[in-house]
């Protein structure tokens, strides 16, 4: 196995949760990389020898985005939909339909080419790891294809059958559907269950069946919840004790208890208030009140199709209260956590060798030069990509 010593880092972002400041920073550092693992972080001038050498000339270097929210596989767009919505129009989760129809006509080859093209997009855009649903196939055979297609990028695919109910049925016959022969044709091809608890999608019974049937096949739960409106969503996430739920956009002085309590990470989409204009969800107000965030792109042909987590980053800041330290761990050490994952996220001994390197000296210009391309490299298991 070679070892290559990444050295001259101006600014390294480990996320050592043992640190004193919130993202574990080193100045001046370098980092070893063995294989496909980091073996050493530091000061520079401490760094053991290694087989290579490179040197990245004062530029900052962070884990890899872990994106834990994405809808990747779907075909066709919704450009109309935004552009009305620019000009005047609310988002309506009806759209979602419009989906449905072009992801079923699709072939698979054609879904698998547009799926690898935006996790190529992601990648320029330093994102190491992406969480990639369902839910616009809708039916036992899509779902399953949808899934299949998605677990050729990543481990981390979630089962959203229950996205909305489809035309021609009725929402207590499709509930049985997806707790029964859907799920039987998802599960092997998913680690998650989601459900869209909404009003106009699923309400808290019907989320909560949905879930309880995926925990019987082994799928961990995970929830959209309150994007479009207050409601149980969250709430329902908490007292199930998932790992996370998604959106909280409108959430009450309940809903911020709840999340505490049970340490559920909210996971904050910014992309999603941009595309549609709806108020952004108070970041500042979960974080004081000891609330785990994340910070994910919701990519998806809707209600946000952009797969950038800088630009994400840069709204959570400017939007929603965050610092720029708060929001890059948010992308980062939150969103590993947020998929339950301790081997990606963070720059320290052992974990996987995901990073980026930036065009520029801190993490802090991630924030500061909104809509500017800074990522210069990425790394993926010790390998440049
Ligand atoms: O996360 N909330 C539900 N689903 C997607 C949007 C889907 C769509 O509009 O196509 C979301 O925002
Ligand atoms: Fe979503």
């Amino acid at each position: 196995m070679t070892s290559t010593l990444l050295t001259n880092i101006g600014e390294l972002t480990t996320n050592d949760p043992e640190a004193d400041d919130l993202l574990g920073l080193i100045e001046d550092a370098a980092l070893v990389v063995d294989g496909s693992t980091v073996a050493w972080v530091g000061r520079a001038a401490d760094a053991p020898p290694a087989d290579e050498a490179l040197d990245l000339g004062g530029r900052a270097v962070l884990p890899g985005f872990v994106d834990s929210h994405s809808h990747l596989v779907f075909a066709g767009d919704r450009a109309a939909e935004f552009a009305a919505r620019m000009a005047g129009e609310s988002y309506a989760a009806g759209g979602i339909r419009t989906t449905v129809a072009a992801t079923r006509a699709a072939t698979a080859e054609q879904l698998t080419s547009h799926v690898a093209r935006l996790v190529e997009e992601m990648r320029r855009q330093g994102t190491t790891t992406a969480e990639i649903q369902s839910g616009y196939g809708l039916s036992v055979r899509d779902e399953a294809r949808s899934l299949a297609v998605a677990r050729q990028f990543t481990e981390e695919t979630t089962f959203l059958g229950a996205h909305v109910v489809p035309e021609g049925t009725t929402p207590e016959e499709y509930v049985d559907l997806v707790t029964g022969p859907m799920l039987d044709a998802a599960a092997p091809h998913a680690r998650w269950i989601d459900a869209f608890c909404e009003r106009g999608a699923f309400d808290a019974d019907q989320a909560r069946t949905v879930l309880e049937a995926g925990a019987t096949r082994g799928l961990r739960g995970r929830l959209h919840a309150n994007q479009l409106g207050p409601g149980p969503g969250v709430r329902l996430a908490a007292e199930l004790g998932l790992v996370a739920v998604d959106h909280c956009t409108y959430l009450d002085d309940a809903d911020v208890d709840a999340l505490r309590e049970s340490g559920t990470i909210a996971t904050l989409l910014p992309g999603v208030e941009f595309s549609t204009r709806q108020p952004y969800p108070d970041a500042r107000r979960l974080l004081d009140a000891g609330v785990r965030v994340a910070i994910a792109s919701d990519c998806n042909p809707g209600s946000c199709f952009t797969s950038s987590l800088p630009l994400c980053i840069a709204l959570a800041v400017r939007e929603m209260g965050m610092t720029p330290a708060e929001a890059v761990h948010a992308a980062t050490f939150r969103g590993a956590q947020a998929l339950d994952r301790d081997d990606v996220g963070a720059l320290l001994p052992g974990r996987r060798a995901d990073l980026m390197v930036l065009d520029a000296p801190t993490h802090v210009h991630l924030a500061y030069r909104p809509g500017v391309p800074l990522v210069r490299g990425v790394w993926v298991a010790g390998r440049p990509v």
